[in-house]
């Protein structure tokens, strides 16, 4: 059964989407080395917002909405899952439930008021889990019944926080709905830590701010990731960065090029691999 990671903060800009598109795309890696076509990653796209999924990293732009995540969220009875899913164009495993902007705004306002509204990701996935080894959601960056269903759906979640004072007091209203979702649904809901994005090591508060969260969250606080232009340029060029810049000789089981971006996300694929007990 697949290990389901969804990617969350509520707050915008932060990183989430870049996370989860090289922690997807460097799972998929790392499993075809080891497991060959066995090893199968899928990626959710559930940011109804301007980055999503499919124009970033993949060559495919608009899906229509009958054919994205939202038909199978608000639809009864849904369509078929199987028929949605579509193949990454960097790697053979990886594959991605696309979303359509429009169709997702409007899921989102009619959420509220359908039936069984916070499990509605759970069951569409429940279909598709025994095909993968891990399912990575990006999240819209907001509240709401989008953020609940991709929480509800995981068995971890990763919170990318940026390292400043605005940042990190946001983190509250999160914790708030993870408590909620363990209350009412999932007791064992695991936060697999809290990753430092966008980091610039010149900043003094940064290291200030890094402590902080350190005292705040003892051990959960994951291997941080550098604002790096080569996770920014990757973005823009429609790749993840294992892609982007590959290593000159890749061997079995090598994530990490020259790039310091590779190397720190390669790290977080390590962590999530040796955390999650895949
Ligand atoms: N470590 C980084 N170094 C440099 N640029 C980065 C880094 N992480 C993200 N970015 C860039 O910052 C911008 C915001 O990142 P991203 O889209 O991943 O954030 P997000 O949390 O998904 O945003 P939203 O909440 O709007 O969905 C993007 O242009 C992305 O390319
Ligand atoms: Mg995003």
């Amino acid at each position: 059964m697949a290990v389901t990671i969804t990617i969350a903060n509520e707050k915008g800009g932060v990183g989430k989407t870049t996370t989860a598109v090289n922690l997807a795309a460097g799972l998929a890696l790392y499993l075809r080395d080891r497991e060959g076509a066995d090893g199968r990653v899928l990626m959710v796209d559930m940011d109804p917002q301007g980055h999503a999924l499919l124009s970033s990293a993949y060559g495919q732009h608009d899906v229509p909405a009958s054919e994205s995540l939202s038909a199978l969220l608000v639809e009864s009875p849904p369509p078929s899952i199987q028929r949605m899913i579509k193949p990454s164009d960097h790697h053979p495993n990886l594959y991605v439930l696309p979303s359509n902007r429009n169709a997702m705004v409007e899921a989102a306002r009619l959420m509220p008021t359908l039936m069984a509204n916070e499990t509605r990701l759970t069951n569409v996935l429940r279909a598709v889990q025994p095909q993968f080894a891990f399912i990575v959601v990006d999240t819209p960056p907001n509240t709401g019944d989008l953020l609940v269903n991709a929480l509800v759906a995981a068995d971890h979640i990763i919170i990318p926080v940026e390292p400043s004072y605005l940042g990190v007091s946001g983190l509250r209203e999160l914790q708030m709905s993870i408590e909620q979702v363990r209350l009412h649904f999932k007791p064992e809901l695991n936060i697999l830590g809290y990753l430092p994005t966008l980091c610039e090591e010149q900043r003094i508060e940064v290291r200030e701010i890094l402590e902080q969260l350190e005292q705040r969250y003892p051990h959960q606080i994951l291997p941080l990731i550098h604002k790096a232009s080569d996770l920014a340029y990757a973005h823009s060029s429609h790749m993840d960065v294992f892609t982007y810049k590959p290593p000159r000789q890749r061997m079995a089981g090598q994530l990490a090029s020259s790039s310091r971006a590779t190397q720190e996300y390669a790290l977080l694929v390590e962590t999530v691999i040796e955390r999650t007990g895949k």
